[in-house]
């Protein structure tokens, strides 16, 4: 949520932070803005709006410098002005900074401090706070600062009296550095600057660095340190083909899903893992938590009690897992703040299953399932969730000493992405006010993550039910303005879906099926039941897609949404 990019070098400053914030737009996009150092002057330009807005206005100015920090917001505090975005200045303009995280106390500071501030956001507190220190070195000054802040931050700071260098400070949202081929970056997600540098610096809790001279210098609270730099993992590029990410993403997915399936070897060696456990805890937020569901249908072989928690309920409930539980937490971005909350709460076997290596919840976790499922940065999680799905499948395989059958999946879903009827479906279902998903077992969390993805980029009100529940509520709002698309692949209880479509008809709903099982409006390729739901999934991952785009919006970006939520 939020990104921040920094830059100090020879190249120009202006070029590096745009596209720094363009490969970061996903974390937030409400509004943003950049502070530039040009003979040694600091100046800001910010904007409310996508980052195409300041870029505009950006490549119209002269600003000229080798030296800058840049941030893309996603409000937590105050609305997406173009007062709120950052970069904030403290009210003597001393020094200026960008901010990603959530300062839990800071009306209690501006109380404590007397500060006073012009914006609403948390971040202007704490530029005030530490122009208000007396130490005279900056860094000491900023280590100060930040022994009174609660909360998360992940921080870059320029002061006016040093404006050669970029102060940066740590604690819960994620922040990185390197020194590229041309200048130092700065980043809170280490692809932002991949294309220059073949390793990087992750800074950890309550770190702090200073880069000035062409050199990084990090700190704890105490003392310089030594910091190991961190390798990119080896990922295959995907090539962008299409309008939108989101397209691309999914289109990668049998790609994704092979890279997957073949990095799985690396750990066989977690079969141990699951030995002596009593229970398993599955956790996770949105797509992830769909995942986390039908993870538990893969594991119910097992026959122990199995958990799937939302992470955001979980961190509160008075349920504490045990010594002898096994708590897998599910993550994408393995940044996602609810997530990584619930992880600290669990003195047991912790697991990660993420797509991002030497992210926070791979640092947490005792274990890690790492997919390989390339960079994805569309808003809406797909090729991920397949990739974690099929996660779950050789998990299962591996306890059960089976040989996995994914190059049936990986074939099946290429042949169904590259034939599909979903463009011509996705005009009909323009037609319809209200949307709703059904099913059964496996394909009732189909029906959830596909209702997802459709209210979360088309903003169509649309819900999941399970088939044999709506006639217990739900059927009431069924009537000639409604689609009801049930999908059924399972032969056993495909007939009582049946009974659902008549249902739905006999009060004048429209009934789209997608099936495996007899012919219907979305035609799905027969897969073993382990396989089917990482394909099922496709069609409507395709058609939230297309609906989004024939109504004009652009999926990568939903609005008020934010790809890697790192606050609460
Ligand atoms: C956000 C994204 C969702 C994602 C969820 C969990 O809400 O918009 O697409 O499923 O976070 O993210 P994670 O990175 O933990 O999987």
């Amino acid at each position: 949520m939020c990104g921040i990019f920094g830059y100090i070098g020879k190249n120009n400053a202006k070029e590096k932070l745009i596209e720094g914030l363009e490969n970061l737009e996903y974390r937030g996009y409400d509004s943003s803005g950049v502070a530039i150092v040009q003979n040694g002057q600091i100046h800001i330009v910010k904007k409310a709006g996508k980052v195409c807005v300041l870029k505009d206005e950006l490549l119209q100015s002269d600003l000229d410098g080798h030296c800058g920090i840049a941030h893309t917001r996603w409000a937590t505090h105050g609305l997406p002005t173009e007062l709120n975005a950052h970069p904030h200045t403290d009210s003597k303009n001393q020094l200026c900074l960008v901010h990603n995280g959530i300062i839990e106390n800071y009306i209690s500071l501006k109380k404590e401090f007397n500060l006073t501030t012009k914006t609403q956001s948390d971040t202007e507190v704490i530029a005030e706070l530490i122009a208000k220190i007396k130490e005279k070195d900056n860094l000491e000054k900023i280590k100060k600062a930040c022994s009174f802040l609660k909360g998360s931050y992940a921080l870059a700071v320029i002061f006016e009296n040093e404006p050669d260098a970029i102060y940066l400070a740590k604690k819960e949202s994620p922040l990185m550095t390197t020194y590229g081929e041309d200048g130092i970056y700065i980043s809170s997600d280490a692809n932002a600057f991949k294309k220059y540098a073949n390793n990087f610096y992750i800074l950890k809790n309550n770190e702090f660095a200073k880069i000035k001279n062409n050199d990084i210098e990090f700190y704890n609270k105490n003392s310089k340190i030594n910091k190991k730099l961190n390798n990119f993992e080896k990922t295959f590029s995907f090539e962008n083909k299409n309008e939108f990410l989101m397209q691309d993403e999914i289109m990668q997915t049998p790609d994704a899903l092979k890279e997957t399936a073949l990095f799985f070897e690396n750990f066989k060696n977690l079969k141990n893992y699951f030995d002596n456990i009593d229970n398993i805890y599955l956790i996770g937020c949105g797509t992830a938590y769909h995942s986390c569901l039908l993870g538990k249908k893969y594991l119910e072989f097992l026959n122990i009690p199995i958990f799937s928690e939302i992470a955001s309920e979980f961190r509160y409930s008075n349920v504490k897992p045990s010594k002898k539980s096994l708590c897998i937490f599910v993550s994408q971005s393995g940044e996602t703040a609810d997530t990584i909350a619930c992880i600290k709460k669990c003195n047991c076997k912790t697991l990660a299953i993420t797509n991002v290596p030497n992210s926070s919840i791979t640092f947490n976790c005792k274990k890690t399932i790492l997919m390989k499922a390339g960079w994805e940065r569309a808003v809406a999680s797909t090729k991920a969730y397949c990739c974690q799905l099929l996660v779950f499948y050789l998990i299962k395989c591996l306890l059960k000493n089976e040989k996995p059958k994914w190059k049936q999946l990986v074939s099946s879903c290429k042949k169904y992405l590259k034939k599909n009827n979903i463009k011509d479906i996705s005009k009909k279902v323009l037609n319809f006010e209200k949307i709703m998903f059904i099913g059964r077992q496996e394909d009732y969390v189909t029906a959830m993550e596909s209702s997802l993805k459709l209210k979360e980029i088309s903003y169509i009100n649309c819900i999941a039910c399970p088939s044999g529940e709506l006639k217990h509520g739900t059927l009431a709002l069924v009537d000639e303005n409604t689609l009801v698309v049930l999908i059924s692949t399972k032969s056993s209880l495909h007939n009582k879906n049946l009974l659902s479509k008549q249902e739905i008809e006999a009060r004048k709903g429209c009934c789209f099926v997608a099936s495996n099982i007899i012919n219907s409006e979305i035609e799905l390729p027969n897969l073993n039941s382990d396989l089917m739901p990482i394909m099922s999934i496709l069609p409507f991952q395709l058609l939230a897609c297309e609906v989004c785009i024939s109504k004009g919006y652009n999926p990568d970006k939903p609005r008020n949404l934010s790809k890697s939520v790192t606050v609460e």
